[in-house]
């Protein structure tokens, strides 16, 4: 196997992207500069803080930082040192939509000025179709010295909660580059990693059993990189808002959900993936990606509707939860609710546009108080929601004394809650489960009412049954 060859990298942004693949990269072994205009957050990376929660990640920082990673506040001394350099700062939405590349604008203006020599400047921020130019531009102002450069797109697709693993182990590396010089130099940045040679080392991060030994390597132009991203992530966001109208479906025909994504998902061409339902996407991606996307092809004249549907369904799920929480307890008005999650998903601390964050600050618009407990995001979720909640110490302390418990993130530790208990801690044993994480029989074991999504409790099929809905 030929031995490959060690980079100098730098990456831009230090945020949940930023930091698992500069990590990454320097467990791949190449020297890396990690670099923030935040002083705080690279005080705290220097100081040996992990900042985010993220499963491998603390053990691959240790590892590395201060041998081969390495974290800074100057663009200008990382990219005179490096030979490709990423770019991986925030793309938040614009009022319309659209996507606010003011954080990319500013790196590559900075870039502009900083380097000296040829180097690969790569997008790993998401951004629209055409960004790749637009960023050449931006650093070749008319009347200036030109520096050599390439601009390549390489989108990223890990997941918050599995980034180590997704970046290690992906399905795929995309690669949307215009030179021979640039597409040789990424294939060595991730020639561990296409040859499969990474996973056979003693000290490599396990690979998880479903992942695949090799990525495919795919490269393609600038703009399907670009377009291949926003695309995935609309495709992901697709799958997820139609199971969630067949669970809506399900719910008026007494059909149940998990028969029936089970048995659709089981065609090899569809998939099982992406298909629970629930209270609907959030995060910090798939909410904006869609609207960028549909901004995107606007402003390109081209009519895409279905991703106004993808978006409709999406905010339509919370709203109907809410109304079932409503119906539940018949009357919102001061009624405590015990909440467990406030994460976006399981397995990570990140709040960004979360919905059990959003069906929260509905709840309190209601005049219900919470009382909320998630295993790692409280303490974000405090930088939203202030003192307008109480954060429970644990989840059966969230439960005491409430009229109501609602699961809205989807974390496995609560699937192993004593149910027994619960039940005695509640007031009323009413359980709202927006994730579906538990089955009916086993909370109709336990005494506790129990309310899912998109799986008809045996009274609702009863009540079909009498309006004469299931007659034959
Ligand atoms: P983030 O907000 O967690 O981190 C962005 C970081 O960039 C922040 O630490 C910020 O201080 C820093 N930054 C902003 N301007 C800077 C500048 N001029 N110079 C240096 N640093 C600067 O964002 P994120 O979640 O890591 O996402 C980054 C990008 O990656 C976005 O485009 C996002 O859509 C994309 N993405 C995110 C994920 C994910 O799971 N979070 C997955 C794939 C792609
Ligand atoms: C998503 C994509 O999965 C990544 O490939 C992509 O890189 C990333 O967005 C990005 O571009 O930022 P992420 O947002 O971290 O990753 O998490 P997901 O696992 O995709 O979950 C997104 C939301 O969908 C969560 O709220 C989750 O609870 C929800 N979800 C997911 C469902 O409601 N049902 C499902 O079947 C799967």
């Amino acid at each position: 196997m030929e031995k490959s060859k060690k980079m100098q990298i730098s990456v831009i942004g230090s945020g949940y992207v930023g930091l698992v693949a500069a990590t990454c990269l320097a467990e791949l072994g190449h020297h890396v500069m990690c670099v923030d205009v935040d002083s705080a957050k690279i005080d705290a990376l220097n100081a040996g803080e992990t900042l985010i929660h993220e499963d491998c990640l603390q053990e691959l920082l240790s590892r590395h930082r201060g041998i081969r990673l390495f974290f800074s506040t100057s663009i200008q001394a990382a990219a005179r040192q490096s030979q490709v350099i990423f770019i991986a700062v925030g793309t938040p939405s614009a009022e319309d939509g659209s996507v606010n590349l003011s954080f990319v604008e500013a790196v590559a203006r900075e870039l502009a000025q900083s380097i000296d020599g040829y180097k690969v400047i790569v997008e790993k921020s998401t951004v629209p179709v055409y960004t790749s130019e637009w960023i050449q531009s931006t650093m070749t102002p008319k009347g200036r010295k030109q520096v050599e450069f390439d601009v390549v797109s390489n989108p990223e697709f890990l997941r918050e909660g599995t980034a180590v693993t997704d970046f290690l182990y992906p399905d795929r590396i995309v690669v949307g580059v215009s030179t021979p010089r640039a597409a040789g130099m990424m294939r060595e940045v991730y020639s561990s990693l296409i040859d499969g040679s990474y996973a056979q080392q003693a000290s490599a991060v396990p690979k998880p059993e479903r992942a695949r030994m090799q990525p495919m390597y795919i490269e393609t132009s600038p703009r399907s990189a670009e377009l291949i991203k926003h695309s995935s992530n609309a495709f992901l966001a697709l799958k997820i808002s139609f199971i969630n109208a067949v669970a809506n479906f399900c719910e008026a025909v007494g059909a149940d959900i998990t028969e029936v994504s089970k048995g659709i998902g089981s065609d090899s061409r569809i998939g099982p993936e992406f298909f629970r339902a629930g209270i609907g996407y959030g995060g910090s991606c798939f909410p904006k990606d869609v609207a960028a996307f549909r901004a995107v092809t606007r402003e390109f004249g081209f009519e895409f509707p279905l991703l106004d549907e993808i978006k409709r369904i999406n905010e339509e799920q919370r709203a109907r939860f809410i109304r079932k929480v409503s119906s539940a307890l018949r009357t919102l008005k001061n009624k405590r609710l015990g909440v467990l999650g406030l994460a976006f998903k399981d397995g990570t601390d990140d709040v960004r546009e979360s919905p059990a964050i959003k069906i929260i600050e509905q709840l309190l618009e209601e005049k219900c108080q919470i009382v909320a407990f998630d295993p790692v995001a409280m303490e974000r979720a405090r930088q939203i929601l202030g003192n307008k909640i109480t954060y429970a110490p644990d989840a059966y302390a969230a439960a005491e004394g409430a009229d109501a418990l609602l699961i809205l993130t989807e974390w496995k530790e609560f699937t192993h809650l004593d149910l027994g208990h619960i039940k005695c801690l509640l007031r009323y044993p009413i359980v709202l489960d927006g994730r579906n994480i538990f089955s009916q029989a086993e909370m109709a074991q336990a005494g506790l009412t129990y309310h899912s999504i998109g799986r008809p409790s045996h009274e609702a099929s009863h009540n079909l049954l009498k309006k004469g809905h299931i007659a034959r």
